[in-house]
């Protein structure tokens, strides 16, 4: 992407104005329970997440799935009482061989509405995000860690994530990213099992399961749209997974 183009898309993220464009990423130590979009949770408890065990096997025959059975099984699914309050699933969208795979919390209004991930507002700021990136929407995967909306957008509970981890894990592996982008609490602190703040677990990298898949932590859009003063920090997680994801090029 030129360097025009991406100030356009760093404009639509609303951060150019005073984003330094040689901004070198660096760690930044923190100690607020900032959260994404959602409810406020748990305060952490420092573990070394790079070292916390893979996602769970989950369900046998989900290990096996190719996309089409994997769309039906997740369709069809009750496993959990997300499926009686919701109005369909909302299975992931994009290319199945992305190298990068975008991972969120779990459908809203409008998602649950189109069967979409980041449709609504978050979405339109994921989507600047992307570009900014240099990623067009369609070139990258975008799911949740659940598939149906949670009432009244609360957080999707532990047992409920539980329940869909197969079908995520499964995601996963076809796809078999090059890196993933965990945005927001619920993604991160699912996937790395772990309680630590977004503010803690943002700025470095961690890896994800046996294959050790490169994953970033980056605020979840919405709360960028409430907290814009947040953007710089989750440019330079964005930076930190473009250097990342270039490093894995060569
Ligand atoms: N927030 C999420 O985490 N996921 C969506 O799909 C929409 C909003």
């Amino acid at each position: 992407m030129d360097e025009l183009n991406r100030r356009r898309y760093l404009d639509a993220m609303g951060i150019s104005l005073w984003q330094r464009r040689d901004l070198e990423f660096a760690p930044i130590p923190e100690s607020s329970g900032e959260v994404d979009g959602r409810a406020a949770g748990p305060v952490g408890t420092e573990v070394e997440t790079a070292e916390q065990p893979p996602l769970s096997s989950g369900n046998d025959t989900v290990e096996q799935m190719d996309w089409p059975l994997l769309r039906d099984a997740v369709r069809n699914c009750q496993s959990c009482e997300l499926r009686a309050g919701c109005t369909q699933t909302v299975f992931g969208v994009g290319s199945t061989e992305a190298d990068l795979l975008v991972i969120g919390e779990a459908p809203g209004a409008d998602e649950d509405r189109q069967g979409e991930p980041f449709v609504g507002r978050a979405g339109q700021l994921l989507n600047a995000m992307l570009l900014a990136m240099g990623y067009k929407r369609e070139s990258v995967f975008i799911a949740n860690i659940v598939k149906c909306r949670p009432p009244n957008n609360r957080d999707p509970k532990p047992e409920e994530a539980l329940s869909c981890e197969p079908y995520l894990k499964r995601q996963i592996e076809l796809i078999q990213p090059r890196l993933i982008l965990a945005v927001g609490r619920i993604a991160a602190q699912n996937l790395l099992r772990t309680d630590i703040t977004v503010g803690k677990l943002r700025g470095r990298l961690h890896h994800l399961g046996d294959r050790q898949i490169p994953l970033v932590v980056t605020y979840h859009p919405a709360y960028l749209l409430r907290s814009p003063e947040q953007k710089a920090k989750s440019w330079q997680d964005l930076q930190l997974a473009l250097s990342t994801l270039r490093s894995a090029e060569v």
